[in-house]
């Protein structure tokens, strides 16, 4: 539905354009309406009496005038379901009222003091948003919006505030009792209570809050700072979860060394804790000196956790500890600089796994996720800058644009200047902004200072949304090659026109025929069309670009097949060869998919890539790690990105079969290939240092056999199963049997759940395992797994493992006859009163449907204007069908 078309909204109707909202339509929030607040709050102490059902906050703040702000003698306290008990300013009762949610002072002074009590109840809490109970604890989520929830505050990212807070609380229940900074004091009190004193010495806003109480025991090792200083750094779990914390607490040790040596970055604190808890509604939040974690990024042992779950923590525990200094240290003057934390927070990440586990492999695999997450989202009505220009619920602002766009537009400045001119930048940002609500244009202009670049072009990559696309033509000319580039950004929702963008990228310019392999060097297209002329090394030129994705864009251009072979085969950028193979699997089965192939043309393809298979599974240059990089055929996701262009849109049941077809043939072109690379890598043990390459392309190489000779798969899977000494094995067999009707395939699921019937990590592995297969009946089975005892929604990563890991399998989601699209929108609707958090987050997934064939076009459709007709959505959903059926 276009705009013009939808009366539903005051923007779809322009006879509503000027009349009140809708009733249901939560206001829009815009960047430029920015002001400073009147007030500071320079001191707040908390005083909580603990209780999982009955919790009194009692919150006194030290409150002044802004000399920086306009004066006001209103000050709006933010509120979300709270009701005062008492309001007292300067020990006297207050004038105040409420304004919604908020609760409005009026003051006469120039500095006050305030106190106000509230009553919550965690227990009641299911948005886990604010203060709330899990598995008998009770611990807090904050960031965005969250410290509302707790208690009336300017809750906001630029009122930096020095916290004190004291808890009391029955010890028995809660005999661990944790907030941000140092504990200054404890006691005894009446009836079986205790009570701890907890003092940060360093100014946060609102959202880095955090309190945790609960029955929690720490594994526990001390750090030593490069300037000598000792840091203890415990990770708080469960007891019975205690042996799998080992791996969590050396990725912290490992993170905060890495960032002592990479970007001069040194911890702050005498203590850094790490609390794991079971529900969560993302991966984790980087409160001030406490850090609380999804239980799934801190727990790992090779008996429950695969190898990539391991990678998962030790970037996540990097990722949190490095906000604290791109986050906490430096916070957000506002949420539309969301991506000023998160951005940079991710490509210190990314640099950071990069450097532990080989930055070949990491690349591609940031890149995938890249393009599986953020290409579509830059492609549909959710489009948005990676600073955003406005919201409605800035929850659903914590997409794959803002952090994973914005690490790569970091990147780009990086590459540009180089890693020590970049480190100049970083070094002058923290140096001038440290203690300060900042901006992305106070990150630019330090880095435009510190590493001696011009950005003035380069800031229209905060401001423009939609994934460039880059042309590529090339002609020779004596013994150079001139490239010749021309940009376009599509059109995105409020974003008609775009101007050029400044694309790094590092090419070089090979020779096919005789092997040669040219010097890397960067070019930057500024305009929108440009000539570059580079030295040939030889006949049969082969260009190579965007090498090592030095810039997030769609490179287009149409090399012929013996090119990508020969790029896929001899690139000295092993990047550069794992996209060669991409380019020629993509451009196959998009010409499959389309049926536009001859018969010629599908053989001459499929030979192609068969045989670049081959040399990358004879190529004993290559690791296993790497060797599985290349064996990794594009996602359906990107296909579909890559079938819709222009007038033509995507079909995802083509796409599948075309992507089905390619590998069965080439599971059963290369069985033999594949049956010894099985065999091999099943040599090796558990210990062995080239395991963890070997477990990947072991389960890989099963899963092409599973689509060229099924029951050969099935068996070789059902063996690999029952010998497995470790997750990674064992989960690889189950899910080849998961998509096979084999006899072996509900044995294994039954032995799988009742050996990890008690371990709720592991037996979300189990709904997914399920929900993500490639059986004919996944619908059948998925219905029924949301109706096993062991499935909740109360729970955010059960309700993922199953719901959101269906809404992700192109098979059963794009079924068609449209029961895919029912599900997820019934799951939309039945947790939207739950977690709506988590329910908006299922949107995106029906949002696509401008792009996808006008059959399933339809069905995607009516689901939407299904959940906008139920009424009474959360601001959170509300925003993001809204958005779905305008853009
Ligand atoms: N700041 C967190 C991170 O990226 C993200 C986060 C954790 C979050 N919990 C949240 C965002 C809840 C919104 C709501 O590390
Ligand atoms: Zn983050």
């Amino acid at each position: 539905m276009d705009i013009a078309t939808n009366p539903t909204t005051p923007e779809g109707n322009p006879e509503l354009a000027d009349a009140a909202p809708m009733p249901h339509a939560p206001p829009v929030i815009q960047r430029a309406d920015y002001k400073p607040l009147a007030w500071r709050v320079p001191t707040t102490h908390l005083d909580f009496q603990l209780g999982l059902e009955a919790t009194i906050v009692t919150a006194t703040l030290e409150i002044e005038r802004n000399p920086d702000a306009a004066p006001s003698s209103e000050l709006r306290l933010n509120g979300d379901s709270l009701t005062a008990q008492s309001v007292t300013v300067d020990g006297a009762p207050a004038q105040w009222r409420m304004d919604g949610p908020d609760l409005l002072l009026s003051l006469s002074g120039d500095r006050h003091t305030v106190t106000i009590v509230t009553d919550i109840d965690p227990g009641a809490n299911t948005q886990l948003m604010g203060l709330y109970a899990s598995g008998g604890m009770l611990c807090t989520q904050c960031e965005a919006e969250g410290f509302r929830r707790i208690t009336f505050f300017p809750d906001r990212p630029d009122v930096l505030s020095v916290y004190t807070v004291r808890m009391a609380a029955d010890k028995a229940t809660f005999p661990i009792l944790m907030c941000n900074g140092n504990r200054t004091a404890e006691g005894q009190g009446a009836d079986g209570t205790h009570w701890a004193e907890w003092h940060d010495p360093w100014p946060k806003p609102s959202y880095l809050f955090a309190l945790v109480a609960g029955n929690l025991v720490a594994n526990s090792k001390p750090f030593t700072t490069a300037s000598g200083r000792m840091v203890e750094c415990n990770v708080w779990v469960r007891r019975e979860d205690l042996a799998r914390t080992d791996h969590a607490l050396e990725s912290l040790h490992r993170s905060m060394k890495w960032d002592e040596d990479v970007f001069g970055r040194e911890y702050d604190l005498d203590l850094y804790n790490i609390v794991a808890v079971s529900d969560f509604n993302m991966g984790a939040m980087e409160n001030k000196g406490l850090n609380v974690f999804n239980t799934k990024y801190v727990l790992a042992d090779p008996d429950t956790a695969t190898d990539a779950d391991f990678d998962a923590v030790e970037g996540v525990i990097a990722h949190e500890y490095f906000h604290n200094w791109s986050g906490n240290r430096i916070t957000c003057r506002d949420w539309f600089q969301l991506s000023l934390k998160e951005g940079f927070t991710v490509l210190r990440d990314q640099l950071f796994s990069q450097d532990m586990r080989g930055e070949s492999v990491k690349r591609i695999e940031d890149v995938r996720i890249l393009r599986a997450a953020q290409f579509p989202e830059d492609a549909g009505p959710l489009a948005h800058p990676i600073r955003p220009d406005s919201y409605r619920e800035i929850s659903n602002f914590y997409t794959a644009t803002v952090y994973n766009k914005g690490a790569e537009v970091i990147r780009m400045m990086r590459s540009m200047v180089g890693e020590s001119r970049f480190r100049a930048g970083t070094d002058l940002y923290f140096d001038r902004h440290d203690g300060e609500a900042a901006t992305c244009e106070d990150f630019v202009r330090a880095i435009e200072d510190g590493a001696d670049i011009d950005l003035t072009q380069f800031r229209r990559w905060y401001s423009q949304a939609g994934t460039p696309r880059v042309a590529v033509s090339q002609a020779v000319d004596g013994d150079t090659l001139t490239l010749t580039l021309m940009q376009t950004a599509p059109a995105t929702p409020g974003q008609p026109d775009k101007l050029p963008m400044p694309i790094p990228l590092r090419v070089a310019v090979h020779s096919r025929q005789s092997g040669a392999l040219g010097s890397e060097q960067l070019i930057v297209l500024n305009e929108a069309e440009q000539s570059f002329i580079l030295p040939l090394t030889g006949a049969d030129p082969v260009v190579s670009i965007n090498r090592g994705f030095t810039a997030p864009v769609v490179i287009e251009r149409a090399l012929v097949r013996e090119d990508l072979v020969f790029l896929a085969a001899q690139d000295n950028d092993p990047f550069a060869r794992s996209e060669a193979l991409q380019e020629l699997a993509v451009g196959h089965l998009i010409g499959a998919a389309g049926g536009t192939l001859s018969n010629a043309d599908r053989q001459g393809g499929e030979a192609a890539i068969i045989g670049a298979f081959r040399s990358s599974l004879n190529d004993s240059a290559l690791d296993d790690a790497m060797r599985g990089e290349l064996m990794v055929l594009p996602s359906e996701t990107y296909l579909f990105e890559a079938m819709a262009a222009g007038e033509r849109k995507a079909d995802p049941g083509a796409i599948h079969a075309a992507r089905e077809a390619l590998k069965g043939a080439i599971g059963a072109a290369l069985k033999d290939e594949l049956l010894a690379l099985h065999a091999r890598t099943s040599a090796l043990r558990l210990d062995d240092p080239a395991g963890r390459g070997a477990r990947k392309v072991k389960s890989i190489a099963l899963g092409f056999l599973a689509a060229g000779d099924p029951e050969c798969a099935g068996d070789l899977a059902a063996v690999q199963y029952d010998t497995a000494d470790n997750m990674t094995d064992r989960q690889g067999a189950l899910m080849v049997l998961c998509g096979l009707d084999h006899p072996a395939r509900a044995a294994k699921l039954a032995a799988f759940h009742d050996r990890y019937k008690d371990n709720a990590l592991v037996v979300d592995k189990w709904f997914t395992l399920q929900a993500l297969s490639l059986h004919p009946d996944v619908i059948e089975h998925v219905r029924a797994l949301a109706q096993h005892s062991d499935f909740t929604m109360r729970n955010p990563n059960r309700v993922r493992s199953l719901h959101m890991a269906f809404a992700g399998n192109p098979k059963g989601f794009h079924a068609a006859n449209g029961e895919g699209y029912r599900m997820v929108a019934d799951v939309i609707l039945a947790l939207d009163p739950i977690n709506p958090q988590t329910a908006a987050r299922f949107v995106p997934a029906l949002g696509r449907w401008r792009r996808i064939e006008p059959g399933r076009a339809a069905m995607m459709k009516a689901e939407l204007e299904r959940i906008m007709a139920a009424g009474n959505l959360s601001r959170d959903t509300y925003e993001q069908v809204s958005r779905s059926l305008e853009g």
